[in-house]
């Protein structure tokens, strides 16, 4: 079934607006965030006006009403990766995920004292596996693990393609490996990481791995099960939901063994006044008031995704990416990362000969085009690739290929608007 695209964008109001003095708006920074469609909002609002009452306290009907839209909040979202509820924490986005994970091992002490949980207490000696196509975000918290352990962090390279190199995946995911921390999708690169070999190799030698799933939940069709990942983060803002909240799936084995990391109420079974003792999961990491508004918004995403279909969005998002990776043909420009449309998504990250990206986001905002310039919080692969910052273009179900045509013809002009040849 072929999307109908009009009537996807009549769902996205902010989609109409004109910018810089009444250019229709070529929104093309959706890997940074998405915008919300209309379901999301209302959605939001329908809980808020009608609902709100806080979770899990009391007994009033506004505290139960909210407390079931929260838990069925976590259901569907739970639905769209192919969990269960009780394996998903909401968090305040990816970011706050891969730091629970990365300090639950910090807390190593704090943990059950099970022997699945003994794999939390890393020592020098073990090793910590990332890649050099991670965001910030998933790269720092497992640098400080490191550190504040005394094991090694180790990293699978990136080749000339901007695919990952896993040419030394035995060597590099070995019997020290404690922790293979790797991302579902470039948000530089575009490219999808094979994830099956990876995995495999963890769970040959007892690893625990954790993705980066920021860039694909919107994307791919995700079975995080199936995947056998140990834990997974996503944000709701990269899927059409509002920005303060996100997920960390773990399946129920890892959860359980996963120590706490932030502390108070809602997390609590008993408490005195020198000890207390902790809930089970996912509640044992969702310590404080919860972002109950955002998470229903985040469900109405989930839910609205859903409805698109994978297979039509992949179909639509293929020929976006076919569209976006013309840009080479224009004079100067080098793409940073894959130049072919298959095991991608919708992205793609250049850079212009002789004229800086800031430079170049200007032209393109000029003209209404909206796209990310910058590292893009990856600054190694920057490195890899000998460029101090890149123009990054994304696309998803609400673009069309007009808007990337007039992408193009903008950027076309940019190399002639600074006198470079
Ligand atoms: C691949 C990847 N990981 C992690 C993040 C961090 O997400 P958030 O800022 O929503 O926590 C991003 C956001 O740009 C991302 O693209």
């Amino acid at each position: 079934m072929a999307l109908d695209i009009t009537a996807i964008r009549e769902q996205f109001p902010i989609l109409d607006r004109t910018v810089r003095g009444g250019k229709p708006l070529i929104y093309l920074d959706s890997a940074a965030t998405t915008q919300r469609p209309r379901a999301v909002v209302e959605a939001m609002e329908q809980f808020t006006f009608s609902h709100n009452g806080a979770v899990h306290r009391g007994t009033h009907q506004l505290g139960e009403e909210a407390t079931d839209a929260f838990e069925a909040a976590r259901a569907t979202v739970a639905r769209l990766v192919g969990a269960a509820p009780d394996e998903i924490v909401w968090t305040s986005g990816a970011t706050a995920g891969l730091n629970l994970v990365a300090n639950g091992f910090k807390n190593a002490s704090l943990g059950p004292k099970s022997a699945a949980a003994s794999r939390f207490a890393l020592k020098p000696g073990d090793e910590i596996v990332v890649t050099e196509a991670e965001h910030h975000s998933n790269l720092v918290p497992w640098q400080e693990l490191a550190k504040a352990t005394g094991a090694e962090l180790r990293w699978f390279g990136v080749d000339d393609e901007g695919r990952l190199d896993l040419s030394n995946l035995n060597e590099l995911i070995n019997e020290r490996t404690k922790v293979v921390a790797f991302t579902h999708v470039s948000n530089v690169t575009a490219a999808i990481t094979p994830i099956e070999q990876i995995v495999a190799a963890a769970r040959r030698v007892g690893a625990t791995t954790i993705l980066d799933a920021c860039q694909s939940v919107a994307h791919l069709p995700l079975d995080l099960p199936a995947l056998g990942v140990d834990f997974a983060a996503f944000s709701g803002h990269k899927m059409f939901g509002p920005t303060g909240v996100g997920v960390l799936y773990g399946t129920r084995e890892a959860l359980a063994a996963l120590p706490p990391v932030n502390f108070g109420g809602s997390m609590v079974e008993t408490v005195t006044m020198t000890d207390a003792t902790y809930l089970p999961p996912p509640m044992r990491f969702e310590a404080g008031t919860q972002m109950v508004t955002a998470a229903i918004g985040m469900a109405a995403a989930a839910n609205w995704l859903n409805n698109l279909g994978f297979d039509n969005l992949s179909e639509y998002e293929n020929n976006l990416a076919e569209e976006l990776l013309k840009v080479e043909e224009i004079p100067g420009i080098t793409i940073i990362g894959p130049r072919e449309a298959h095991d991608r998504v919708a992205l793609v990250s250049f850079v212009v000969d002789g004229v800086h990206p800031h430079d170049v986001g200007q032209v393109l905002d000029d003209a209404g085009i909206a796209v990310r310039v910058g590292q893009h919080c990856a600054q190694p692969i920057h490195n890899r690739f000998g460029v101090s910052s890149s123009v990054r273009a994304s696309a998803t179900v609400y673009n069309t290929v007009a808007e990337i045509s007039a992408f193009r013809e903008a950027l076309a002009q940019v190399r002639p608007f600074f006198g470079v040849d």
